[in-house]
């Protein structure tokens, strides 16, 4: 089981690097090994007994690991769920329309709550190596799962959700952002 360190320690302030593809075993193990935390997260009686957060993503450097290696796993629906592991994500576009979050977000690695709107772009496309496909996608997402994207891929550049809260009036409205 991975050991999820907090906003304290160094690696989540630094610059994650770009990981070899096709993946090192040691990588491709990370990775699915991020992924199985994020499920076992989210099993109510496994979080319970080993007292661990829910979470719906996971960044390597969250592990101690600088590298660009990312987990995303949430209900989509009923019956699916958002099942992703990419390497070397980045973001080539973006929309002007801004998102956020009413609740404001959270983090496996942040235990201090930091409350305010993190104002993210609303529609993005990524390019990234999907781990699990084995192959170079270009990902649209837009809304919630342009969040966790953006949140996730913030991880790899050492910036935490709440460096993106207004300081000075954490609770701004912005014009025409789609709220969640
Ligand atoms: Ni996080």
């Amino acid at each position: 089981m991975l050991k999820v360190i907090d906003d304290t320690h160094k690696s989540l302030r630094k610059k994650s690097i770009d990981v070899n593809i096709p993946l090192s075993l040691e990588d491709e193990t990370l990775a699915l090994n991020m992924l199985e935390y994020l499920r076992l997260s989210q099993d109510e009686e496994y979080s319970k007994a080993h007292h661990i957060r829910e979470g719906v993503g996971l960044a390597a450097p969250q592990v101690g690991v600088n590298k660009k290696i990312i987990a995303l796993f949430y209900p989509i629906n009923e019956k699916e769920y958002m099942t992703r592991l990419l390497a070397n994500p980045k973001i080539i576009s973006n929309s002007v329309r801004k998102a956020y979050i009413e609740a404001g977000e959270g983090c496996l690695s942040v235990n201090k709550e930091h409350r305010g709107y993190v104002i993210r772009d609303f529609k993005i496309v990524v390019k990234a190596y999907d781990i699990l496909e084995k192959k170079n996608v270009e990902i649209t997402a837009k809304g919630f799962d342009a969040i966790v994207l953006q949140h996730e891929i913030d991880h790899l550049n050492g910036i935490l959700f709440y460096d993106r809260i207004n300081k000075a009036d954490p609770f701004k409205k912005i014009d025409g952002a789609f709220v969640i």
